[in-house]
């Protein structure tokens, strides 16, 4: 223990090793650090972080898309500070305190129409769980029990836990731990990009009222989306979506709970995707941007129709987590809701959102550069090996170029992005909302360099057609 102490306290290098004996890094191949050095950020400031060895980085992935309102506030670390010398700790079983009220009335206020119920959580995967467990305890309450699956969408992530995990769509992150959690069921996304020949977009709202029937009605509690899909690579819905699955929901009386781990807290340009996209839920699940990831936390909202149920005679929702609701995370929450609204957060990313997807759109010249979509600041790049056929990267082919070679370039360059193949290949950007021009000039500048360079070594030429230039798989 004293060497351990002593080692930590006597400086870098030795981080290195302790980090590549003792921590264990999520989702995180470990072998992959046996001869390079583990990344190890020790400083943020902004829209920057800096390493161990005080080499700079863009943030653009906003620490997973949570550090919407930048790195290095002192205030609101301060926020948190002052409430533990108030109150520490107490719990929200049965026993409330002055932040988590303060909060969840805030939330209410801020969430579309009526869903004015917050439940809190330590963090998205929690949330999402929460919803499953209150959609399938609803039913049970208003008289229909076999009320209990849930449909998803292929390719989402949902978390990890196993009843979120069930609803999770990526077949890699699923199969380790099966059997799962019984009864989620998967339909399509909204990736327009590679619409199947002889479909339309209206088919993918379509196909959820066709997964409703084929299970039968009377056995589906909810259905959960994101209001922009992230794992495949930021998929936006097409017009009229959401406005057609409300619709499907309330024909079968299934739950809408609408997604926001990442999608809320201006990330789209709006407090909650469900308002950017206008549509009304019936449970929000969220967490990242709610407090900035300056403390965990996450929540579930409810309308006040579902949580009607439960807030009569010996009802209650029999479902907890000691740390939900937590003072410190609660007074961080505010003072972080406090700067987005203060310092005009949301507005950034209104004024900014165009330009942003113009940089990204100007790098279509590039012949890797399939697609770009998304919304706000959350956009995706689609590599390709020919954009005409629109022709995607093998499993061999997308290793070598994403862990291969993209990660660790953009990286050493000074750019934190995604480069993902959960779907087909994809970088994504994701900045801290307060970015801008000056900020964007350096992703493009850096992505151009690192894309050209792949694409010159996966060997993929330019595209002789036209065609590529006029399409755009979503007008966001
Ligand atoms: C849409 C969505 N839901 C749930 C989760 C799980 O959240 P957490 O990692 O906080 O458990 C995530 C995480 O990225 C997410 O993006």
């Amino acid at each position: 223990m004293a060497s351990t102490e002593q080692a930590v306290r006597t400086g870098q290098s030795t981080l290195q090793e302790l980090a590549k004996r003792h921590l264990w890094m999520h989702f995180t191949r470990m072998s992959a650090y046996d001869e390079v050095e583990v990344p190890i950020i020790v400083r943020g400031d902004g829209c920057y972080v800096w390493d161990e060895h005080g080499n700079r980085y863009l943030d653009a992935l906003s620490a997973l898309f949570c550090v919407n309102i930048g790195h290095g506030r002192a205030d609101v670390a301060q926020a948190g500070a002052d409430q533990a010398k108030e109150l520490g700790f107490y719990t929200n079983w049965s026993y409330a305190h002055p932040p988590a009220i303060e909060l969840a009335a805030r939330i209410a206020s801020l969430a579309p129409g009526d869903l004015n119920r917050v439940f809190f959580t330590s963090g998205g995967s929690e949330a999402v769980e929460s919803a499953y467990k209150l959609a399938r305890q609803y039913h049970k309450l208003t008289g229909n029990p076999n009320k209990t699956k849930l449909i998803a969408r292929e390719i989402a992530y949902h978390g990890t836990s196993l009843g979120a995990l069930s609803a999770t769509g990526i077949t890699s992150l699923r199969t380790p731990f099966e059997p799962l959690t019984p009864g989620a069921h998967h339909v399509p996304n909204t990736n327009t990009y590679r619409l199947q020949p002889g479909t339309t977009p209206e088919y993918f709202a379509e196909s959820i009222a066709e997964k409703i029937e084929f299970e039968g009605p009377e056995t589906v509690a909810a259905v959960i989306l994101e209001p922009v899909q992230n794992a495949g690579g930021c998929f936006t819905p097409p017009d009229g979506y959401f406005q057609r699955v409300r619709e499907i929901c309330d024909e079968y009386d299934v739950l809408l709970i609408s997604d926001e781990v990442i999608c809320a807290w201006g990330r789209l340009g709006e407090w909650f995707g469900a308002i950017k996209y206008d549509y009304l839920p019936d449970l929000i699940t969220t967490a990242k941007g709610l407090t900035s990831a300056y403390a965990p936390m996450g929540a579930v909202i409810a309308s006040d129709r579902v949580a009607a149920p439960f807030m009569t005679g010996h009802n209650s929702f029999t479902h907890g987590f000691t740390f939900a609701g937590h003072p410190i995370c609660s007074a961080v929450a505010l003072a972080n809701l406090d700067v987005i609204e203060r310092e005009g957060v949301i507005d950034n990313v209104r004024a900014n959102e165009a330009t942003f997807r113009a940089m990204l759109d100007s790098l279509r010249d590039l012949p890797i550069v399939g697609d770009v979509r998304g919304a706000g600041f959350f956009q995706a790049i689609e590599l390709v090996k020919d954009q005409e056929t629109q022709e995607t990267f093998n499993d061999e082919e997308s290793e070598t170029l994403l862990r291969g070679f993209l990660s660790g370039e953009l990286y050493r360059r000074g750019l934190i992005c995604r480069a993902d193949d959960r779907g087909d290949p994809v970088i994504q950007l994701s900045p801290p909302l307060i970015a801008g021009p000056e900020q964007f000039a350096e992703i493009e500048e850096i992505l151009r360099g690192v894309l050209t360079e792949a694409g010159e070594r996966m060997h993929v030429q330019a595209s002789t057609g036209e065609r590529y230039k006029r399409r755009s798989s979503s007008g966001e």
